[in-house]
Order: structure tokens, then sequence, then C-alpha cells
């Protein structure tokens, strides 16, 4: 397995994919890191698609602005998150936590009401943007374990939102981003691209 500078070093956006399947053992592992991803609250406010049907990937490529990784890669996913935080985003912490560690629910009491509190406090507007940015971590995670088992990635937010969501009769969840995934073919020249990132001085500054 590549170390983690060396993954990132290896993978790019990746532009053209052969149609060679990821084993299934990789992408469940790529599957479990993005569930084991941290959020805050613990909240998990994500869902991914598999899509599988290849007349839905034919919509979603139309969607799509015809990005050719959407309908070539083997595997492609749609990152959706909850459009709003509710009552039953707290029940199902709170059963997973007293599953996970064998505990009463009554004895989360405190718990539930620190997330209940967030809840009530959040406009509905702002719910999209929070759950994004916590959905992001777990896509990062993601992006970064298959890079380490050499499955190149080709996320894309440049789609149509509420076609997509239309499109997989999505109606408590909005599609954010699309992940195809696969292996990155001869004729994509975007892999001989030097990768362009901002110097160490830019990104970190030593008070
Ligand atoms: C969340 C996200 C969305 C992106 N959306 C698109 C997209 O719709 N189309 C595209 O060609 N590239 C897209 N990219 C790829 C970026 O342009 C690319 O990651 C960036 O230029 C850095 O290049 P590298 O990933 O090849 O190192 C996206 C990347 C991220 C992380």
């Amino acid at each position: 397995m590549k170390s983690i500078i060396e993954a990132l070093n290896w993978r790019y956006a990746t532009d053209r994919f052969t149609t060679d399947p990821i084993p299934e053992q990789s992408f469940k592992t790529i599957m479990e890191a993005a569930r084991l991803s941290p959020s805050s609250m613990n909240f998990q406010p994500w869902k991914y698609i598999s899509i599988q049907s290849p007349e839905l990937r034919q919509q979603i490529f139309e969607a799509g602005y015809s990005q050719q990784a959407i309908i070539e890669a083997p595997t492609l996913l749609v990152l959706t998150i909850p459009n709003i935080l509710t009552k039953a985003n707290v029940d199902h912490i709170i059963t997973a936590s007293a599953e996970a560690r064998k505990a009463d629910p009554a004895s989360l009491d405190g718990y539930r009401k620190m997330l209940q509190g967030f809840i009530d406090r959040t406009e509905d507007g702002k719910f999209f943007d929070w759950s994004r940015r916590q959905a992001y971590i777990s896509l990062g995670i993601l992006l970064l374990t298959a890079a380490q088992l050499e499955v190149d990635t080709a996320p894309m937010e440049g789609f149509e939102p509420n076609k997509v969501n239309q499109i997989l009769g999505l109606t408590d969840y909005s599609a954010v981003t699309l992940i195809a995934l696969g292996y990155r073919s001869a004729k994509d020249t975007h892999q001989t691209w030097p990768k362009v990132r901002f110097k160490m001085e830019d990104i970190l500054e030593v008070r």
C-alpha cells in the first residue's frame, strides 16, 4: 500500500477511465473509510448512493455537463446530505450510541439535549452548509483511501443538483458531489500534468 504522501502525489482528478471494475474488497474498504469519518457532534449527515443502473447513469451524465467520467468509470457514487436536520437525526445517533456502547438510551439524555439544542437554535437555511462541511470530511477520507488502494477518483461538483435530485427521486436529501471511481485510461492526458499546489508557507503560518 502507498504511504499517505505517495498516495496524494499519485492521485489526480481523473478525466478518462477504463471500464475495469474495482475489486469488491477495495470498494468495501473505501466505503468503510467514509463510514468511519468523524463529524461534528457525530451527526454523520451523509448518504452515498451507488448508481448501478445504466439508465440512471445516462441521465446523471446529462445533468453533469456530459463529463466523461460519469459515464465511463465502473463505479459512480452520489454524495447526498439531508436538507434539514430533525429529531429523527437525533434519535438515530442516540440509538446507535446506545447500541455501540451498550448503554441505556435514557443515560444519554444529556447528549440528546445537546444535539436537539443545536437543531433548535439553527435556522433551517443553515443546516445545508453545515451538513456539507461534515460530509466533505468523509469525502476527503474516501478520496485518500481510494488513492492508497490505487483506485482513481474524479470528484465532481459540476452538475445540476436539482436535476440529479429529481432523477434519483430525492426529497429529504440533496446531491452535493458525484464521485467516479475506477482506473485511469492511458488516453487520459491529465495524468501527465504536474501537480499544482501552493507552497507550504502559503498554507501554514507560524506565530
Ligand atoms: C469537491 C470537488 C469537486 C470537483 N468538481 C470537479 C468537476 O466538476 N469537474 C472537474 O473536471 N474537476 C472537478 N474537481 C477536480 C479539481 O479541479 C481538482 O481536484 C483540482 O484541480 C486539483 O487537481 P488534482 O485533484 O488533479 O490534484 C473537483 C474536485 C473536488 C475536490
